[in-house]
């Protein structure tokens, strides 16, 4: 069975419990689940030996990137322009883990291309990435939320799978979650970013680093130095 339908299921049985309840919804973390293992491809248990979820045989970036922009499973794929799949090489020395698309992202398909963006490019050239060569760049969901709100548990439950496909086959050396939404959502936490940031953490056996979002340093210039901070963290942890 693959991630997505499990998935499915989950969200069924969740929204079957909430009906026989009280008829309300209930905030649920996310969920995170790997597709059953296909025959001839490494067993999930065999590749998580090092962490790692295993990887779908015959899975690919551009799978998922084509899957990304058919996909219906929320209320966000009614109001995209374009999904946004994300960007970079194929196999990173950094993942950069963002909120959801913004406008910019929105009309052109790409992530961070807005001011956040510019600005995100620039913090990460300053410690030598770029998406360009050593460095992936996604969101935790893949289409904009309206009015740039944050995505809600089940539209990210929704888009999970795909991130999780991602990190899978990307296996970066570190992963970088820009903000409380994708920091939260990764780790499974409502603690704030104030408390997260500035140092690493194990996710699924791979180095996690939350430090703010650009847009918050676009805000509040008080938070780019112990935005810098991290950076400077996150360059020791790659020059290792
Ligand atoms: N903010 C995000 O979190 N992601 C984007 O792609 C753009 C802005």
């Amino acid at each position: 069975m693959t991630a997505s339908e499990k998935q499915d299921i989950a969200a069924f049985l969740d929204l079957a419990d909430d009906y026989l309840r009280d008829g309300f919804r209930l905030d649920r973390p996310q969920r995170a689940f790997a597709d059953d293992p296909a025959a001839g491809a490494v067993p999930a248990e065999a590749a998580q030996a090092d962490g790692v979820a295993g990887v779908a045989d015959g899975d690919s970036l551009e799978r998922i990137a084509e899957e990304v922009r058919a996909c219906a499973r929320c209320r966000l794929a009614e109001r995209r322009s374009r999904a946004v799949p994300g960007e970079g090489p194929a196999a990173p020395l950094v993942m950069v883990i963002g909120e959801g698309p913004g406008a910019d992202e929105d009309a052109t398909g790409r992530p961070f291309v807005g001011k956040a963006g510019q600005l995100l490019d620039k913090m990460l050239a300053s410690i030598g990435l770029s998406r360009d060569t050593n460095c992936f760049i996604a969101n935790v969901v893949k289409c904009r939320p309206p009015q740039n709100r944050d995505p809600e548990p089940d539209e990210t439950a929704a888009c999970a799978a795909f991130l999780d496909r991602q990190i899978a086959l990307l296996k970066p050396r570190v992963i970088l979650t820009v903000g409380r939404v994708p920091t939260q959502a990764l780790l499974k936490t409502s603690e704030g970013i104030g408390r997260l940031r500035g140092r690493f953490v194990d996710f699924r056996g791979i180095p996690l680093l939350p430090t703010y979002h650009p847009s918050a340093l676009l805000r509040d210039e008080s938070l780019k130095r112990p935005a810098w901070e991290d950076l400077k963290l996150l360059r020791e942890r790659i020059s290792d």
